[in-house]
């Protein structure tokens, strides 16, 4: 965000007047309205709060504003994560849009929502890289892409923020968590992070600098040690690449009590041990802990402290409070029955949860015939109104769904659906219950003339400390969809998720398989409508789907290694441990290839690629090269192809890895109709960090890729030469 003087003047004249305690006051975020908060926010021993809304935060900021001594405003934070009342697809299904405008819109409607509830800030995007799906978290950020990841956190920015942070609303976005959270060891939250610094640079970095570059007002620093040092006391991160390298002005807020955090880290002694570190690698504002307003002062008598370093956060605090427009619209006057739930919301969340399906096969099952006679809709996600939502969702609520069983039922006819669960929720084994469990599923499927059987995870099974060491579907889900096909009816798949899944049994069960992520509250009319072919799937993978467990991490932007497996034969080595064939990266157990590469996703319709051709063969430095291809549309139906750009350095003085995402576009094509994709790539979209940590783009022989994933495409070659 640009600086503006006017501002800095004002914070200058504010601090000139604050006593220390009024300082280190704003330098505390509680949760919740705890004892003493009246008393506590007349002092000026408060900044904000989080999991206040409402009348109680109109009581609590009337205190702040009138009766404490400067009357400076509280700001009021909470985990709007995809949507407010409205609930939009888990930030993972959004990112499989490949749509920022998706994201965008989404931040658009739940600041709006959010705003009218009197809340000023959420704690949103997470832009955390996940490589391993094991990790519960993965369901709240933009999967393993960091070009992505940058995209879709960037728009949602834009969607919180707008233009004005200051406009009734908008509210302040906060990208999260600095820094390498998601590359905890083994999938198991709050655990240790060792990343290269090469490789933070590449892949986890690069989408938080696409926040800070979309404007984001604060950033939060993360639970995980990196390479030693915990986020929350990491000068290195905090200091020298943020607000050093990067220029950010912007607030830092820790994690829930992650300074206090540092003492089981064993980083620090005590907690004014921690609270120094905490400050001395700027973090401004605690979250919960209580380092800050009880040590902050004796640190500063010590020495350990020095008062510029308070002040700096004081001005980062109160800045992001002028720049919302706090002091001078202090209240929430938006009326809330006119924005929660309105029916533009309810539409957005529904084209996003269409966009955010991924049809992941189809053997012409799919669509159905809109004149089909009888429907089974089976399974314990067909009507589970808050699993649908995901995780993440503390102001959204469950009869606020449209589950897919009545919207199904609304766009069949009730008489046209028999309705028979299976199972009373996803991680049952209870096999003979609700009302007969998988034996009137059976019934059921066998009146019908398709089963469409709703399995996934529970939305418990994602989120915050919610990790699996298994990705199949759970309890007796599989069971169910077995005895399904075992009735030789067609059999349609829906799993809803919060990560991706191994779901190769699935797949052998089905004739067809769409993953709906946790949809939000629309999801059942988005479902209904791609089942029925009133709209055409879209979405791609945002992560590499594994056939095993055991091969994760899987991700596609790997490096090549010395003995790649080849890439077109399934390798499951045979004969001897000594036949030679078998000497490569592998497994011996299952084939070495993912279950689904990223970007991975069909349509109603097919698409061919033709005629790759580049505006040169050789990219001078500085310059900028143009690849374009040939869509057709060559199937029977309109339908929307995410075409993708990848790009491979071939030697580099890293090794470098075997493809990058570099940029997509969503093209929509009517049956038969054909046009040019066309992307540009400037050799700077070319550069990584080298061993000196300087980001070159190193001359040499590069591959280029359009494609429809990651995994197949067609394939150009060019050189980048020095001027
Ligand atoms: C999570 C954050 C969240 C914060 C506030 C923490 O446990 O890690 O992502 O924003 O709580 O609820």
């Amino acid at each position: 965000m640009t600086p503006s003087p006017t501002i800095e003047a004002r914070i200058d004249d504010l601090l000139a007047q604050m006593t220390l305690d009024e300082k280190i006051g704003q330098m505390w975020q509680i949760s919740g309205k705890i004892d003493g908060a009246e008393e506590t926010i007349r002092r000026g021993g408060v900044g904000s709060f989080l999991n206040v809304e409402g009348d109680v935060a109109h009581e609590l900021q009337r205190i702040a504003v009138e009766e404490s001594r400067l009357g400076i405003p509280l700001i009021y934070g909470r985990d709007v994560i995809h949507g407010f009342r409205t609930i939009f697809p888990i930030p993972l299904g959004q990112a499989a849009s490949f749509n920022p405008d998706i994201a965008r819109e989404g931040a658009r409607v739940a600041a709006r929502e959010a705003a009218a509830a009197g809340l000023h800030w959420t704690f949103t995007p997470m832009v955390d890289i996940a490589r391993d799906p094991r990790w519960g978290r993965i369901a709240e950020g933009g999967g393993e892409d960091p070009y992505l990841t940058g995209r879709i956190g960037a728009a949602m920015v834009e969607g919180f923020q707008g233009d004005d942070l200051s406009h009734p609303e908008r509210i302040a976005a906060c990208v999260k968590h600095f820094v390498g959270y998601g590359a905890t060891e083994g999938g198991r939250d709050y655990n240790t992070t060792y990343i290269p610094e090469t490789l933070l640079r590449d892949i986890y970095l690069p989408p938080f600098k696409a926040c800070i570059d979309a404007g984001v007002a604060t950033l939060m620093s993360a639970f995980n040690d990196l390479n030693g040092v915990p986020a929350s006391g990491n000068a290195r991160t905090l200091r020298e690449i943020l607000r050093d390298e990067w220029g950010f002005d912007g607030m830092v807020v820790s994690d829930w009590n992650s300074v206090l955090e540092m003492i089981p880290h064993g980083f620090a002694a005590d907690a004014k041990d921690a609270a120094a570190l905490g400050v001395l690698a700027g973090v401004d504002m605690e979250m919960v802990g209580d380092g800050y307003v009880k040590h902050i002062a004796a640190l500063l008598d010590e020495g350990l402290l020095s008062l510029e370093m308070i002040d700096d956060a004081v001005r980062n605090i109160l800045r992001l409070k002028m720049r919302l427009g706090l002091f001078e619209r202090p209240y929430n006057d938006l009326d809330p029955s006119a924005m929660l739930l309105a029916p533009d919301h309810l539409s957005a969340a529904q084209r996003a949860a269409e966009e955010s399906c991924v049809l992941l096969k189809n053997e012409g099952t799919l669509p159905l015939s809109p004149t089909i006679s009888k429907v089974a809709v089976v399974g314990p996600l067909a009507d589970a109104p808050q699993d649908q939502l995901g995780c993440w969702v503390f102001d959204g609520h469950a009869e606020d769904s449209h589950t897919p069983l009545a919207a199904l039922r609304a766009a069949l006819g009730a008489e046209r659906v028999i309705y028979a669960p299976g199972l009373p929720h996803a991680r049952s084994y209870d096999e003979g219950s609700p009302a007969g469990g998988i034996a009137a599923a059976i019934d059921a499927t066998n009146q019908a003339d398709v089963v469409i059987a709703f399995v996934g995870e529970d939305a418990l099974l994602s989120g915050e400390a919610h990790c699996r060491a298994f990705l199949d579907i759970p309890g007796a889900q599989q069971r169910l969809l077995d005895a399904l096909k075992a009735t030789g009816k067609p059999v349609i798949a829906v799993v809803m998720a919060g990560r991706s899944l191994a779901l190769g049994p699935v797949l052998s069960a089905v004739n067809a398989l769409l993953f709906a992520w946790h949809p939000g509250t629309m999801g059942g009319p988005a479902i209904a409508d791609l089942l029925l072919g009133k709209a055409s799937p879209s979405g791609r993978l945002p992560v590499t789907f594994p056939r095993a467990v055991g091969q994760v991490p899987l991700y596609y932007n790997q490096k090549p290694g010395a003995r790649p497996a080849p890439a077109d034969a399934p390798i499951v080595p045979t004969g001897t441990p000594l036949d030679p064939s078998g000497f490569v990266t592998c497994y011996l157990d299952v084939d070495h290839r993912p279950q689904f590469p990223f970007g991975f996703g069909l349509t109603y319709s097919s698409f061919e690629y033709s005629n790759l051709r580049l505006s040169t063969q050789e990219l001078a430095m500085g310059e900028s090269i143009t690849a374009i291809v040939t869509l057709t549309n060559t199937g029977e139906r309109t339908a929307t192809e995410v075409v993708q750009l990848y790009v491979r350095d071939l030697v580099g003085s890293l090794t470098r890895p075997v493809r990058e995402l570099k940029g997509f576009q969503r093209v929509e094509l009517a049956a038969g109709e054909q046009t040019e994709v066309r992307f540009t790539l400037h050799t700077d979209d070319l550069a990584f960090h080298n061993a000196a940590l300087q980001l070159v783009t190193e001359p040499g022989d590069f591959h280029l890729w359009i494609a429809p994933d990651a995994g197949s495409g067609l394939r150009a070659e060019f050189t980048v030469v020095k001027k």
